[in-house]
C-alpha cells in the first residue's frame, strides 16, 4: 500500500511524516509518497525525504494514495478526492465535529482519529494529544520567559540578589507536567495544583510543590478530570487567585474533554496579580482558563499582566512536534500492520483500533464503546473493622512478647558478663567495661540513624576493622597456636570486611554517576 503525506495549509507548519519516520514506514512494507514542499515549514527539505526512500509527488497524486495521513481534518473537497476504501489518519476531533462521521461515511473511506487514542499505557506511543501537549508545555514556559522581564534562576551577584521566579501551574496533565519540568530545569520555584489527587506524587517527582485543593476529586478512572460542583469551583478559584497573586508566571492547562475550558482566574484574580507577571493560558483553544484571554493572541491587562493565549504552542516547535507526530503514526501503523507487509489490518478486537475508528469502508463506527482505564493503581478494598481490631490485638501481643524476650536476653547477658568479670584477671576487667560501653553506644547511635542510611554507614564504618587488622597482625607470630590461629582468622575476616565495605560504597556511589 502507498501512504500519502500531503503538504498542510499555510496555517499548519507541521507535517505528518519526517524523513526519519518515512524510513520507518518503508520498513513496515509501505511505499511513501510525499507532496513537494510538505516538510518545508518544519525544516525538512524534499531532498531529505527522497534520501529516506519517499517518492515526491504533486497534490493530486498524494490524495490518491491508499492511506493519507495529515495533521487535522482536511477540507471536504480534498477528502472527496480520496478513493473509496482508502484510509485517512488525522486528528479528526470526532467528539467536537458531530457531523463528521456521516460526512466521511458518504465518501466510502475508512477514517481513524489520532486524537481519540484511549489513555491506556499500551497506547501511549500513539497518543498524539500527549506528544503534542508535551512539546506545548515546554514551549509555554519558553514563551512566558520571553515576556517576563526577569530571570528564572535565583542568583547572588556582586550587583545584588536576583530571586528565583515563582511559577504556578494549574492542571498537571501532560502539558502541565512538561511545563513543571521545564520551569524547574530553568531554576524557577515551581508550584502546581490539580483536581486529580493522584497526580500529587508526579508533581513532586518533577521538582514542584503540590498545592492541594480544599476539596479534591476521587481518583480518576480515565485519566481526565470531572467537572466540579459550584462550591468546589468557588473554593478552587479562591485558592488559584491567592496562589497567582504570589506568582510571577501562571500556566493554566485545565481541560475537561468535550466541554469548554473551566474559568480558573477571573478579572479580580488577574487584577490582584503583580505587574509584569505572565499568564500562559494553554486552554485558549477551548475558550480559555481566564476571563481575559484572547485566543490566539497576547494581551496586556490594565494592571500590566501579560496573558498569552497562543493556540499553536506545539506548532512553534515544528520540527520537534512533527517528529513526535510522525512517530505516533508509525507506532499506530506498526500495530495495524502485523505482517510488516505494507497491508493495513483493521482489527476491532484491539481496543486502540476500535477506539479511533470513526468510519470503516463508509460505515459509521463512531462512537466506540467506552473503555475504563485507571490513571491510578486500583485501590484494594480496605480491611473491615473486625480485621483492624484483630490486627491491633496481634500487634500488641507481638510487642509484649518482644519486650519479654529482650528483658530475658538482657538479664542473661548481664549475668554472663558479671560471671566473666569474676573469673578473669583484674587487669582485663577495664577492657570488658570498655566493650560493654562500646556496644551500648553503638546500639544507640545506629538505632538513631535512618534505615536508608544503614548501608553507607556500615560500609564506611567497616574501616574500623582496620584496628582489628593491626591487632591481629601484631599477634600472628604468637607462640600460642590458639592465639596464632585466631589472629589469622581475624586478619581474613577483617580484610573481607574492609575491602567488601569499600566495594559496596564504590557501587553505591556509581549508582549516582550519570
Ligand atoms: P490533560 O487532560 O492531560 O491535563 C489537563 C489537567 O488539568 C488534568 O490533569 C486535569 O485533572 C486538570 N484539571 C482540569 N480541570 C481542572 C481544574 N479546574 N483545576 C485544576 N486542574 C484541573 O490535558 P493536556 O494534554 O495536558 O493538555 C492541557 C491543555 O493544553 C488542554 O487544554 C490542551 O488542549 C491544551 N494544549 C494547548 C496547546 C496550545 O498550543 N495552546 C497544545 C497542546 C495542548
Amino acid at each position: 500500500m502507498r501512504i500519502g503525506v500531503p503538504a498542510e495549509g499555510p496555517d499548519q507548519p507541521l507535517v505528518a511524516a519526517t524523513p526519519h519516520t518515512v524510513g520507518l514506514l518503508t520498513t513496515l512494507g509501505y511505499e511513501v509518497a510525499v507532496q513537494h514542499g510538505a516538510g518545508h515549514a518544519a525544516q525538512f527539505p524534499d531532498s531529505a525525504y527522497a534520501d529516506a526512500g519517499a517518492t515526491l509527488v504533486d497534490a493530486t497524486q498524494v490524495w490518491q494514495s491508499d492511506i493519507v495521513t495529515t495533521l487535522d481534518t482536511p477540507a471536504d473537497e480534498l477528502i472527496a478526492t480520496m478513493h473509496p476504501g482508502a484510509t485517512l489518519i488525522a486528528r479528526l476531533a470526532p467528539r467536537k465535529d458531530t457531523d463528521l462521521a456521516s460526512r466521511l461515511a458518504s465518501t466510502g473511506i475508512t477514517a481513524l482519529a489520532m486524537d481519540a487514542v484511549p489513555r491506556i499505557s499500551r497506547a501511549q506511543a500513539m497518543d498524539v494529544l500527549s506528544s503534542q501537549a508535551n512539546v506545548a508545555g515546554y514551549r509555554a514556559v519558553i514563551e512566558s520567559a520571553s515576556h517576563f522581564g526577569r530571570v528564572f534562576t535565583g542568583q547572588v551577584t556582586a550587583a545584588g540578589k536576583m530571586p528565583p521566579a515563582k511559577v504556578y501551574v494549574i492542571g498537571a496533565g501532560v502539558a502541565g507536567l512538561a511545563a513543571i519540568g521545564t520551569a524547574n530545569s530553568m531554576g524557577a520555584q515551581v508550584f502546581a495544583t490539580d483536581v486529580r489527587p493522584e497526580v500529587a506524587e508526579q508533581v513532586e517527582s518533577m521538582g514542584a510543590s503540590f498545592v492541594a485543593l480544599p476539596t479534591s476529586q476521587e481518583e480518576s478512572t480515565d485519566g481526565y478530570a470531572k467537572a466540579m460542583d459550584e462550591d468546589e469551583a468557588a473554593a478552587a478559584m479562591r485558592l488559584y487567585a491567592a496562589q497567582a497573586a504570589k506568582s510571577d508566571i501562571v500556566i493554566t492547562t485545565a481541560n475537561i474533554p468535550g466541554r469548554t475550558a473551566p474559568i480558573l482566574l477571573d478579572d479580580a484574580a488577574i487584577a490582584a496579580m503583580t505587574p509584569g507577571s505572565v499568564i500562559v493560558d494553554m486552554a485558549a483553544a477551548h475558550g480559555g482558563n481566564t476571563t481575559m484571554t484572547v485566543p490566539g493572541d497576547v494581551t496586556i491587562t490594565p494592571n500590566g499582566v501579560t496573558i498569552i493565549g497562543y493556540k499553536d504552542l506545539a506548532g512553534r516547535l515544528p520540527a520537534q512536534a512533527s517528529q513526535l507526530y510522525g512517530r505516533n503514526i508509525v507506532n499506530l501503523l506498526t500495530l495495524m500492520t502485523p505482517g510488516k507487509d505494507g497491508q493495513l489490518v483493521i482489527d476491532f478486537e484491539d481496543e486502540v483500533v476500535r477506539g479511533i475508528a470513526v468510519t470503516v469502508d463508509g460505515s459509521i463506527t463512531w462512537p466506540p464503546p467506552p473503555i475504563t482505564v485507571s490513571a491510578a493503581p486500583a485501590t484494594p478494598a480496605g480491611p473491615t473493622a473486625e480485621e483492624i481490631a484483630q490486627h491491633e490485638a496481634e500487634e500488641a501481643a507481638q510487642k509484649k512478647r518482644s519486650r519479654r524476650n529482650l528483658m530475658i536476653f538482657s538479664a542473661v547477658a548481664a549475668l554472663a558478663l558479671v560471671a566473666l568479670i569474676l573469673v578473669t584477671p583484674a587487669a582485663a576487667t577495664s577492657h570488658y567495661i570498655v566493650l560493654l560501653l562500646a556496644v551500648l553506644l553503638g546500639f544507640y547511635v545506629i538505632s538513631n540513624v535512618t534505615p536508608a542510611l544503614h548501608t553507607p554507614l556500615m560500609s564506611v564504618t567497616n574501616a574500623i576493622s582496620g584496628i582489628i587488622l593491626v591487632g591481629a597482625i601484631s599477634q600472628i607470630g604468637n607462640p600460642n597456636p590458639f592465639i596464632a590461629v585466631m589472629s589469622f582468622l581475624s586478619i581474613v575476616l577483617a580484610s573481607i570486611n574492609i575491602f567488601g565495605g569499600f566495594a559496596v560504597t564504590h557501587r553505591m556511589l556509581s549508582m549516582f554517576k550519570k
